[in-house]
Parts: C-alpha cells; structure tokens; sequence
C-alpha cells in the first residue's frame, strides 16, 4: 500500500472536507467528528461530488439530489487514512477493495500529482463541531 501526503491535519478542522485529484480519481475527504474518511468524490446516482455534501450521523449527503451513504457501508469506494507526524495520509495502492470506478487503484500512476486541496465550508457547522 502507497501511502500519500494529503495535507497537515490543522487545514482539515473537524466538520470539514477537501477534494484531493489524484490520477484521474478525485477523492473527498472528511474530518467527521474527529476521525478521517476518504471515499471516491462521485455519487453513483449521477456523479455529484460528495465532498461537497455534508454528513450526518455518519451519513454522507449527495449535494445533487440527496442520497444518503453511511460512511463505512462501501457502497462508495473507500481510501485507507492514517496520521502521521499532524499530517494526513491516504493509501491508493495494493488492496484489491481500493478502486475507484473501475479503474484499478495499481494501475494509477506511481507519481501522483495532487491538485491544491479545496478545503469547504460545511453547511452546518454547528452539527459538526459537537
Ligand atoms: S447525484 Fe447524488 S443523489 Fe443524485
């Protein structure tokens, strides 16, 4: 598993996201309470990027047309997250679960570039920060 600097945990508050390009997948980043998730940025209704959406007791809200998607549930395909040295980490290579959208995380390319992370408001701070 290929571990990538995403970016120091302090830019990433609790109840906030970020959209991370990495290869041609675009990632979305949460910090939910505290603890970290990465799912693919693409809603399987109709492709709305759910990094832009806002979670909910676990659940991830489609901006698009609201659809709900617990977090862990792997209807969305999910990305490993560690924390090492106040920085964040995000795995996209060796584990046959990683795929995003058909396309075999291995077969990403081995130097990723990453886009400036959009970091986003969330659209009811007060739920997050509890
Ligand atoms: S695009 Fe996500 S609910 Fe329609």
């Amino acid at each position: 598993m290929k571990y990538v600097k995403i970016m120091p945990e302090e830019d990433l508050p609790i109840g906030k996201s970020a959209i991370i390009s990495a290869g041609e997948a675009e990632i979305a980043l949460f910090n939910y309470k505290g603890k970290y998730y990465a799912i693919a940025n693409k809603c399987p209704h109709r492709g709305s990027p759910l990094g832009e959406g806002r979670i909910e007791e676990g659940i991830v809200i489609c901006p698009g047309h609201e659809w709900r998607f617990k977090l862990e549930s792997g209807v969305i395909p999910t990305y490993p997250v560690k924390t090492k040295n106040e920085n964040i980490y995000i795995g996209l290579e060796g584990e046959s679960g990683n795929i995003a959208y058909g396309k075999i995380a291995s077969t990403l390319p081995s130097s990723l570039k990453f886009s400036v992370p959009t970091i986003q408001k969330p659209r009811n701070p007060e739920e997050e920060l509890d």
